[in-house]
């Protein structure tokens, strides 16, 4: 139990919030490679939504109920963690520090947390491993069109010790990225994919054409032919946990438990994907509900302050994700850059239950959230 956590704990980024972050790495990052980073698909509508959305809930504090003694620790598939916010699959975290997603691991693991390593890291998912120590790590899966390199990857990754396989189904192909069209996306040329031989990174480089070179190597790679069944194929090729990525639809979710996934994550890919899809706050409710306690269920999707948090919690997330925010304090200052990010979400979460009545996370309860805008 954690005895007045105010103020927030000292970090060596002054953070006031976590979007005054963004405009910090921006000034260190090449603009193509923040724009890959910070930007959405088509319009970015969604991109946009997924900040929107909160502001149509409200929170209705309860007093009086002692809050001078307060815990924000949980679990995750059953495994403890110091709050409910957890660290999501991204890509390429070498654009924005020279450790990379070893980096990413450490700063996550120091605050008690998980982060989850993409298929494309920089970063080996055995040098992730080891990074990561003895801290609990989830390893996110794309299935590639041959399976033998999926299968390579989910060996290696029970081989590791990462404890739950994390199934990206969002993306049978990228998403429409005009920023990194407009740019000609193209990764520097220093930056391996770590999980991979020399001859990916190459296809990485310089596929594309006059277009990103991401979106050509996503084409020739992933597999778009992806259904329901292989959630069962995966399970059949490892005893790991499946936490299925990517879903919005409470039907989807169902069928993700039918098939056998132990989680959900309800998620537009950070606004990366089809645009026009609704940001996952706005399905949570009724994802939940469909769900109907069978499976844990978890959001990411514009979190930037404790006060999101707790809405996704009242309105029955088991957990959230925090992504970007975490890429711009990897690019200030390295794993204490990301502990410092984590740290200042946990203190304006902490502060938000404080000051709703909450002293635990199963207070955060429905009955704190007001529907529709003021
Ligand atoms: C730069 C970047 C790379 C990403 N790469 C992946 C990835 O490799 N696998 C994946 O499942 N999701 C990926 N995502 C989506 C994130 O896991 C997550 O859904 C999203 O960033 C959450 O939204 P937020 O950034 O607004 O917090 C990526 C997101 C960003 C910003």
């Amino acid at each position: 139990m954690l005895d007045n956590q105010f103020p927030f704990p000292d970090s060596m980024l002054d953070i006031l919030n976590l979007d005054s972050l963004e405009t910090l790495a921006r000034e260190r990052l090449d603009p193509m490679l923040y724009d890959y980073i910070a930007g959405g698909s088509a319009d970015e509508w969604t991109l946009g939504e997924n900040r929107a959305a909160w502001s149509r809930l409200q929170l209705v504090p309860r007093m009086l109920r002692g809050v001078a003694t307060r815990s924000l620790e949980t679990t995750v598939l059953g495994t403890p963690v110091s709050f409910p916010v957890l660290v999501p699959p991204m890509a390429f975290h070498g654009l924005c520090h020279v450790d990379a997603e070893a980096a990413t691991a450490k700063g996550t693991v120091a605050e008690g947390t998980i982060f989850c390593a993409s298929t494309v890291s920089n970063c080996s998912l055995e040098t992730i491993a080891e990074a990561s120590g003895d801290g609990p790590r989830w390893f996110q899966l794309y299935v590639y069109r041959d399976r033998a390199i999926t299968r390579d990857l989910v060996e290696r990754a029970a081989a590791a010790g990462y404890s739950a396989l994390c199934l990206t189904v969002d993306t049978p192909y990228g998403g429409h990225r005009e920023r990194d069209k407009r740019n000609t996306l193209r990764m520097p040329a220093h930056l391996e994919l770590g999980n991979f031989p020399r001859s990916h990174t190459d296809a990485h480089h310089h596929g594309g054409g006059s277009g990103s070179s991401l979106g050509a190597y996503i084409h020739a790679m992933w597999d778009p032919g992806l259904t329901w069944n292989d959630v069962e194929w995966l399970q059949s090729i490892s005893s790991m946990p499946v936490v299925v990525k990517g879903v919005l639809a409470p039907d989807d979710a169902v069928l993700a438990l039918d098939h056998g996934a132990t989680a959900v994550i309800v998620s537009n890919h950070g606004g990366r994907q089809l645009d026009s899809a609704p940001a996952p706050i706005t399905m949570l409710k009724a994802v939940v509900d469909a769900v109907d306690g069978r499976g844990e269920v978890y959001l990411d999707g514009g979190v930037r302050r404790g006060t999101d948090v707790m809405k996704a919690l009242a309105l029955g997330a088991r957990a959230v994700l925090v992504g970007r925010p975490v890429l711009w304090g990897l690019t200030l200052d390295g794993a204490d850059g990301v502990r410092a990010v984590l740290a200042h979400l946990r203190g304006e979460l902490d502060l938000a239950m404080a000051l709703s009545g909450c002293a635990t996370v199963a207070d955060v309860t429905r009955d704190l959230i007001l529907e529709g805008r003021p």
